[in-house]
């Protein structure tokens, strides 16, 4: 028997940028590891053998780590390529072949920019349960407005209604985009660009046949700067209750701090809380940095202070430098000396000469 699963990675992820202007979302390294990789080695111990990734850009940077990936884990990764960005319902009549095969076993599927304490276990023996044809995770949060609402028995778990980014409140449990569907799903997406969410949910609700399971734990849409660093401080705290040897102690480290063994912490540094440190990275004497993720092979030069930012992939920021309010530097960026950067949004291989004192993209 094989399981099989379908992660949704197309979409140009917009949002992440300029992070994702030089690879693509499910690539970024959350918490010092690519996205990607949360999600396909939880699987991995759900049972997942056969990984399918529905992609529509940057491909070719996937490919390559997949291949890496699928020797690691001992598992299949295909690769469905859209000509067209499908939506999120349009890549599984694509993948039709891949998911259905000979076998009627069900199937996970996933969006590519989720991060939680994965459920995959407990989700296949729910849905085995109630017998019926789809199960989503829903989980409750403080501004449903942004995602998908549903609303359900709390005993059965059955849904009645899915409503899509609502305009007025109708719930505060939302679509933690996360699956897992009988292969009959699929007689009902047609090969066009479709939203799963606006045309086959609300149907699968009224037919009696889309459930419920609510997820226990932390949950993030990663897929934006401001989430991803509010997401990296819930992932670092169920770090600090699962596995707290990974996370770095000692003098100047405060709270959930996780350090690449391969970066260099300078003297009289105070780093912390809720800092993420990637590969390679040098960080000079004297620096404060809380709240931030830092990508590998980046330099933060001395006496910097840094807080609630992404430092992109090689990028130096100078001496005495402030940064704040979610700056996002792109890869190879270089800020200058004693500057001031206030929720910056900074494309990749840039240099700044001047402060920016109000939030804004510079291009
Ligand atoms: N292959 C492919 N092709 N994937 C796509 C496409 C496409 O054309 N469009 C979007 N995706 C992928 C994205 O990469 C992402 O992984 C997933 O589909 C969902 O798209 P988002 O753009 O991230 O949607 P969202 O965050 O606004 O809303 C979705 O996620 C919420 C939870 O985070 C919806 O599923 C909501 O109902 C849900 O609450
Ligand atoms: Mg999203």
């Amino acid at each position: 028997m094989t399981m099989k699963a379908l992660i949704l990675v197309g979409g140009y992820g917009t949002r992440l940028r300029p992070l994702t202007l030089s690879v693509p979302k499910p690539l970024v390294e959350f918490c010092n590891k690519p996205i990607l990789l949360h999600q396909v080695e939880a699987l991995v111990k759900a049972g997942v053998d056969h990984v399918i990734l529905a992609v529509s850009y940057m491909s070719d940077l996937l490919e390559r780590e997949m291949r890496i990936q699928e020797q690691r884990l001992g598992i299949k990764i295909s690769l469905s390529h859209e000509t067209e960005p499908l939506g999120t319902a349009g890549p599984l009549a694509l993948a039709k072949e891949l998911l259905g095969g000979d076998d009627d076993e069900p199937f996970f599927v996933l969006n590519s920019d989720v991060i939680c304490d994965f459920p995959f276990t407990d989700l296949l023996a729910f849905h085995s349960r109630h017998g019926n044809e789809g199960t989503i995770v829903v989980t409750r949060v403080e501004e449903p407005s942004k995602y998908g609402v549903v609303i359900f028995e709390t005993d059965s778990g059955r849904i009645q209604r899915f409503v899509e980014k609502p305009q007025t409140f109708v719930s505060n449990k939302i679509n933690a985009g996360m699956y897992i569907f009988n292969t009959h799903i699929l007689k009902r997406i047609q090969l066009r660009p479709t939203s799963i969410e606006k045309e086959i949910f609300p149907v699968m609700a009224e037919e009696g046949q889309l459930y419920a399971m609510e997820l226990q734990g932390f949950w993030m849409d990663i897929g934006q700067p401001k989430d991803f660093l509010t997401g990296m401080c819930m992932y670092l705290q169920s770090l600090r209750q699962h596995a707290p040897d990974k996370l770095r102690t000692g003098p100047g480290f405060l709270g959930n701090v996780l350090v690449d063994p391969t970066a260099q912490i300078g003297q009289n540094c105070t780093i912390g809380p809720n800092v993420t440190v990637g590969a390679g990275v040098v960080v000079e004497d004297g620096v404060r940095i809380k709240r931030c993720t830092v990508l590998k092979a980046a330099r933060i030069r001395s006496h910097s202070w840094l807080e609630s930012c992404i430092v992109g992939w090689s990028s130096c920021v100078g001496q005495w430098v402030r940064m704040e309010n979610v700056t996002v530097l792109g890869e190879d960026v270089i800020v200058n000396d004693e500057l001031y950067l206030n929720g910056a949004n900074v494309l990749p291989h840039k240099s700044i000469s001047d402060s920016v004192p109000e939030p804004r993209i510079i291009m």
